[in-house]
């Protein structure tokens, strides 16, 4: 495949941008590039200009889609950055026991292939007391609809499940062929997976006690950045939780939620 040139480059910068809010420095486009020769390969496209052409056109919406998949960065862990499952033991569960309804609403805003929603869950109702008489309304949501499936799928490597403790691991996933674990389907069906562009405007009736957004706003440039704190601040309920990645800390500029510790904002009305 030929050079990338900087001006294709700034043109599929900006349908990324336009459709994602993904900010594409100058300095990735050699990422960009060599992620667009496999897309290209896989569709059997020969050159930038009639790959742009089309996505411009908007004739094909599903190239659109796996452009999108084939940019976006999906990288994750189960019980990623573990500091922000011990605040919610620590502090989030006492206040919903503190609550007199047991109703807990999660959303996990850029779920990747589920093990952020999934470690949650599973923290949920390891700490949570008689964690069978909770009603957990959780939400996982993202923009690439491959990770979402493969969420939803649930079966994860060994690799992946390194990080989970392996009592966890006995309780959770059912290994259903070499290497290959199952996440208990009892689980899978208690979260809703669900494609959504946080760029849209955020459809929600009710609010959530607790919002994860975490490691997607550092591809985000800041006025989107701060549009996006906006709309996550009206629909968490008063005293709720925002938790963003633990490199992603907010400007200071009002973004109006007070700060608790480092990546973790409360809403105070
Ligand atoms: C690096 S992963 C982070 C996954 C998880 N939150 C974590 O911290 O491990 C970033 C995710 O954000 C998603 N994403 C990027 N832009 C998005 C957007 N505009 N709307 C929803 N999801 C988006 C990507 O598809 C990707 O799965």
């Amino acid at each position: 495949m030929s050079e990338l040139s900087l001006q294709c480059f700034k043109q599929f910068a900006e349908i990324v941008y336009k459709n994602s809010g993904i900010h594409i420095r100058p300095d990735k486009k050699s990422l960009l590039q060599s992620r667009l020769t496999k897309l290209m390969r896989r569709e059997k496209i020969t050159d930038y200009k009639s790959l742009l052409e089309t996505l411009e056109s908007g004739r094909e919406p599903r190239l659109l889609t796996e452009f999108i998949d084939a940019v976006s960065t999906n990288v994750t862990r189960f019980f990623r950055e573990i500091q922000h499952f011990d605040f919610i033991r620590e502090r989030i569960i006492p206040e919903f026991l503190a609550q007199k309804n047991r109703e807990i609403r999660v959303w996990s805003a850029a779920c990747s292939s589920g093990q952020e929603p999934y470690s949650v869950l599973i923290h949920l109702l390891e700490n949570l007391p008689e964690p069978d008489s909770w009603n957990i309304q959780f939400l996982a949501t993202d923009i690439s609809t491959k990770v979402l499936k493969f969420a939803q799928n649930g079966i994860y490597s060994e690799e992946a499940l390194a990080e989970i403790r392996p009592d966890l691991k006995m309780k959770y996933f059912e290994e259903i062929e070499a290497g290959a674990f199952r996440i208990n389907p009892a689980l899978s069906e208690k979260i809703r997976f669900r494609h959504f562009n946080l760029m849209q405007p955020f459809p929600f009736r009710h609010k959530f006690d607790l919002v994860l957004c975490r490691n997607v706003m550092i591809y985000f440039d800041s006025l989107t950045q701060k549009q996006l704190v906006d709309k996550f601040k009206a629909c968490i309920k008063k005293d709720g939780y925002l938790i963003v990645g633990l490199s992603e800390a907010l400007s200071k500029s009002d973004h109006g939620l007070q700060f608790v510790k480092s990546s973790v904002y409360q809403v105070k009305r």
